[in-house]
């Protein structure tokens, strides 16, 4: 039986690891597993429940009350929290602010991995994040390290939130991004590091279909040896 194929990829926020990976799966016609939108969704949760960040028993208590799903629609992701739709209000300020430190929780990140290592089980997927290279599937075949310039990315996020958020500065999300990536990289739980084995995709300067040509590079001697 032919294995599945795990192409993960991992990078700091904004840095078009969502764009490239939903183009990516749907070019393959392989699943997308959006990692970042579980973390935001646990993160709503904790934030409509006032959870304590600081107490365990809150904490574990409430995620056994966490209940998602993705429904992939056109390669976008839909995910419910307990089954309320909420993939627009995960992107908010509210949960954007507040997601690394729900992120940075060990019990969280057990559960977290736990339902992300059962999705790409049997199937071949694409799945971006901080940690799927690393920790979630470290034996995948393909893995892909994103970055780009800090103010490009900001500009881009900015670009993303402002139809929905009009009060919004581009300071506030060159604040956030900055705050998440210090959050990320630093914390004492599967920090945001690059695999030894990852292929780092700068791409300040180039554009999608530029990605999408690079990614398809790498991944299609896994397929042709199906
Ligand atoms: O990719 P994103 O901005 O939607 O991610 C939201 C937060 O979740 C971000 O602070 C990093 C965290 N995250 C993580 O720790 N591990 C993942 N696999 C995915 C996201």
């Amino acid at each position: 039986m032919s294995k599945n194929i795990m192409v993960a990829i991992d990078g700091y926020s904004s840095c078009g690891k969502s764009t490239l990976a939903k183009a990516l799966a749907k070019e393959l016609h392989f699943i997308y597993v959006d990692s970042g939108a579980m973390y935001r969704a646990v993160a709503l949760y904790f934030l409509r429940n006032n959870i304590d960040l600081k107490d365990e028993h809150q904490i574990k208590e409430a995620l056994n009350n966490v209940h998602l799903n993705f429904h992939s629609r056109d390669y976008q992701t839909h995910i419910t929290l307990n089954d309320e739709e909420v993939s627009e209000e995960i992107r908010l300020m509210p949960v954007s602010d507040m997601v690394s430190a729900v992120a940075a929780l060990h019990d969280v990140r057990v559960e977290m991995v736990r339902q992300q290592q059962r999705m790409g089980k049997s199937k071949n997927v694409v799945m971006d994040g901080r940690d799927i290279g690393t920790v979630v599937f470290p034996d995948a075949q393909v893995k892909f390290f994103m970055t780009a310039d800090p103010k490009i990315r900001a500009e881009r996020r900015y670009k993303e939130l402002l139809p929905k958020n009009p009060e919004i500065s581009l300071e506030d999300v060159f604040e956030n991004l900055a705050h998440r990536d210090y959050q990320d990289t630093t914390r004492a739980e599967s920090p945001l590091t690059r695999a030894d084995d990852a292929i780092i995709l700068d791409n300040t300067d180039l554009t999608p279909e530029e990605q999408l040509a690079f990614a398809i590079s790498k991944v299609k001697p896994f397929l042709d040896n199906l």
